[in-house]
């Protein structure tokens, strides 16, 4: 049977950013340097396919520092640790590795400046994520006040409007944040703005790319974990910038084909998440050739040349 015409449009940039770039090489290079087991405090980045190959090198993953034995390393995720993790690593004396993405950290440290000034600190972003949790926990606990929605921007009683500071998850929504912003400033025109955004460049760039290809697209395809916030955003985007079909999936088994197929698509965009790797993206462009005649055109929006340093105990 003749296959069906597809136009495939590709977004640029898309997949792995700076951040998790390191935070893979942070583990597969102390796996180099003290031989496995080496002990990752939660999933390194989200990304199954990431994190089972490390673990297939002698990672082991653990959800808290008491899982991990006092004599072996322990290396924490890319989505920053609250302060009393590295403190009870201390303790331990163990050696511990610092994977927090750089971007991460500066969050981190803004929102303690903030605190030492005396301003009161609001975070954006989604409870219970793990950057949400570590960056919670750069301060002592109830001094940051978690900021969900647009709603919760608007019942916000400060202490004083006028000594007001807010900083955000990395991950988050461009545009719902820039809503979320805005009510703050027109509540607490005096409230303390980032120094530079605090979503990051990929997120920022990643959703820009979704854009670009999203109206053109009968069927969008993102790339990525439940699990990691930048993919879900992605896919978020897709939807709003008129995009009727748009998909999470975490490799082309995962896919639903029977709804794309329903969905009759001539053009479908094709992305990934910051913590996806570039091989599952060829995956569904390969799974994609087995069922349609795919022409790939592939859409940049950005040119990305971001690189973080290793720690000094892995530099070589
Ligand atoms: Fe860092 Fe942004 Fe990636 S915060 S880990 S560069 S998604």
């Amino acid at each position: 049977m003749e296959k069906q015409p597809l136009k495939v449009l590709l977004a640029a940039p898309r997949g792995f950013c700076a951040g998790v770039d390191r935070a893979i090489e942070i583990v597969e290079k102390a796996l180099e340097k003290y031989g496995a087991p080496v002990y990752v405090r939660h999933e390194i980045v989200h990304n199954e396919t990431v994190v089972s190959r490390l673990r297939e090198m002698g990672a082991v993953f653990v959800e808290e520092l008491d899982e991990a034995p006092d004599d072996r390393p322990i290396i924490f995720s890319a989505h920053g640790v609250p302060k009393s993790v590295p403190s009870e690593a201390q303790r331990r004396n163990m050696i511990w590795l610092d994977a927090t993405c750089p971007l991460v950290s500066k969050v981190h440290i803004e929102t303690e400046r903030h605190h030492n000034q005396g301003l009161e600190v609001l975070l954006i972003g989604h409870a219970g994520h793990p950057e949400v949790v570590g960056t919670l926990g750069q301060l002592p606990e109830g001094a940051i006040t978690l900021i969900e929605t647009e709603e919760d921007a608007e019942t916000f009683v400060p202490r004083d409007s006028s000594r007001l500071a807010y900083a955000t998850q990395t991950t988050l929504s461009v545009d719902d944040t820039a809503s979320i912003v805005e009510i703050l400033k027109r509540r607490f025109p005096e409230i303390r703005l980032p120094h530079k955004d605090d979503i990051c460049y990929a997120t920022t760039n990643r959703q820009d790319a979704v854009k670009a290809i999203a109206e053109k697209s009968d069927a969008l395809i993102v790339v990525g974990s439940q699990t990691s916030s930048n993919s879900k955003r992605l896919v978020e985007v897709g939807e709003r910038h008129g995009c009727r079909f748009s998909v999470l999936t975490d490799n082309a088994e995962q896919l639903d084909w029977d709804a794309l197929a329903a969905a009759r698509p001539e053009t479908v965009g094709l992305t990934a998440g910051a913590s996806a790797p570039e091989s599952l993206v060829q995956g569904i462009i390969t799974a994609l050739k087995e069922r349609y005649d795919v022409t790939v055109e592939e859409v940049t929006t950005a040119r990305e040349n971001v690189t973080f340093k290793l720690p000094r105990a892995l530099a070589s």
